[in-house]
């Protein structure tokens, strides 16, 4: 077998044997395939595509890279949630106390923001004291005895997920839905959860910009995580508006804290709710109620012990940026579009994400918004604040916002999409 004979095949919109698969993966991850030629194989993927007896094998190929986890020892069902990222989505911080409330267990292993869309470890990471790194013990200890646990992947978990997905952050591969489906679908598989509910996230500031993509990429999963035993739903919902009022790492921890104290906006906790009740069904609990779990305090209550058992201060008062930027409607009338990625690639340039792996995040930088798209605004008002250590960034980052609203005149009718859009099972 060799590299350049598994190019050829898939450059020729050929479909690959099993054969071609173990082994370019195994390689791949041992050193044995270069970089340039991994790269060469996912941009002749992207182009022609692969076929689901092919996705199925890849997955099962990444999955085989590393260790597979197992839950089997809790006393609670598992079930986990995972969300191919948007502006402002906070839902996990939330939704994996509420869920472990009603009486599952949620191993909830989550990743950094890259680009513009944020990463549940960086708003974590704006707690004082809270770790991200966990041996496998201690995650089943936290588990086991909160009910829930944020924290990163270990090493050990589909290793050549974490190779190829750098690499194809750097050589435009990305947006490839069985690159996407088979990284998601390893890491989760190998997790060992028994029931998964996927949020697929669709508009301006998601991986998939239409609808049509979105069902794709979410059937795709679905299929991969029934034929490996994993209960799996996905829910189609919007992003192209942000996820509630605010998107930054400290920004999205006290929006979500306010969540969980039983206020937050309305799409925050209409989605959270949504997500809870499939995750809970999936995991056989057809009877809980996280709606009382979130009005009760009981899911506020998981919430303080899963954040003081990873070191947390739950406590604590969170860091706040040094300087602020006011941003005011120019005229008055019904806000009836508000760009989730012109909002995410603000954020990210006052410093709340990164470009490369290894830069550092701000914890209080951000942007906050004021309105959401069917709220009347006057003129002069204001429409969002910008959050930064660094106000040399404000220039830079206004620069994405020009064209990310419409002000309609007063009295335009007006009717948001709803936040869940499609179920696929
Ligand atoms: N998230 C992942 O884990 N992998 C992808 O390929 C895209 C989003």
């Amino acid at each position: 077998m060799d590299a350049i004979s598994v190019i050829r095949t898939k450059r020729d919109r050929g479909e690959l044997t099993p054969e071609q698969i173990d082994w370019v993966i195994d390689a791949y991850t041992r050193g044995e395939v270069a970089d340039e030629q991994m790269s060469a194989l996912a941009m002749a993927i992207l182009l022609n595509g692969m076929n689901r007896t092919e996705i199925a094998r890849w997955t099962a190929a990444m999955i085989a890279s590393g260790e597979r986890m197992n839950f089997d020892a809790l006393s609670r069902p598992t079930t986990d949630k995972h969300s191919t990222g948007g502006v402002g989505d906070k839902i996990t911080l939330p939704l994996a106390p509420l869920v472990a409330a009603c009486g599952a267990a949620v191993p909830q292993l989550s990743g950094r923001g890259l680009g513009h869309t944020g990463g549940t470890l960086d708003k974590l990471e704006s707690i004082p004291g809270w770790r991200a790194h966990l041996t496998n013990a201690e995650m089943l200890n936290v588990l086991d005895t909160t009910g829930a646990v944020i924290c990163a992947a270990g090493d050990g978990l589909a290793p050549a997920d974490k190779k190829l997905y750098a690499l194809r952050d750097v050589t435009g591969t990305v947006e490839a839905i069985p690159l996407i489906a088979s990284s998601i679908m390893s890491k989760k598989i190998a997790e060992g959860t028994g029931a998964l509910v996927l949020d697929v996230k669709v508009g301006s500031g998601a991986f998939m910009k239409t609808i049509e993509d979105a069902r794709e990429l979410a059937s795709t999963m679905v299929a991969l995580g029934t034929d490996s035993g994993v209960r799996t739903v996905a829910l189609l919902t919007d992003m192209s508006t942000p996820l509630g009022l605010t998107a930054g790492n400290a920004l999205e921890v006290r929006e979500s804290v306010e969540v969980l104290a039983g206020g937050g906006p309305r799409d925050v906790i209409d989605l959270t709710l949504a997500l809870a009740r499939e995750m809970l069904d999936a995991a056989g609990l057809k009877d809980a109620d996280p709606e009382k779990a979130l009005s009760d305090g009981s899911a506020m209550d998981v919430w303080r012990r899963m954040i003081s058992a990873q070191g947390g201060d739950p406590d604590a008062t969170l860091p706040t940026a040094r300087e602020q930027h006011v941003v005011t409607a120019p005229a008055s009338g019904v806000l009836t579009r508000l760009d989730a990625y012109d909002v995410g690639v603000a954020a990210w340039r006052l410093g709340a994400g990164r470009a490369r792996k290894e830069d550092p995040v701000q914890a209080g930088a951000g942007v906050e918004l004021h309105a959401k798209p069917g709220d009347t605004v006057t003129e002069g008002q204001p429409l969002m604040t910008l959050h930064t250590d660094t106000p040399e960034k404000f220039d830079y980052a206004l620069k994405a916002l020009p064209e990310s609203y419409d002000i309609a005149p007063a009295g335009t009718s007006f009717s948001p999409l709803p936040v869940v859009r499609e179920r696929i099972a």
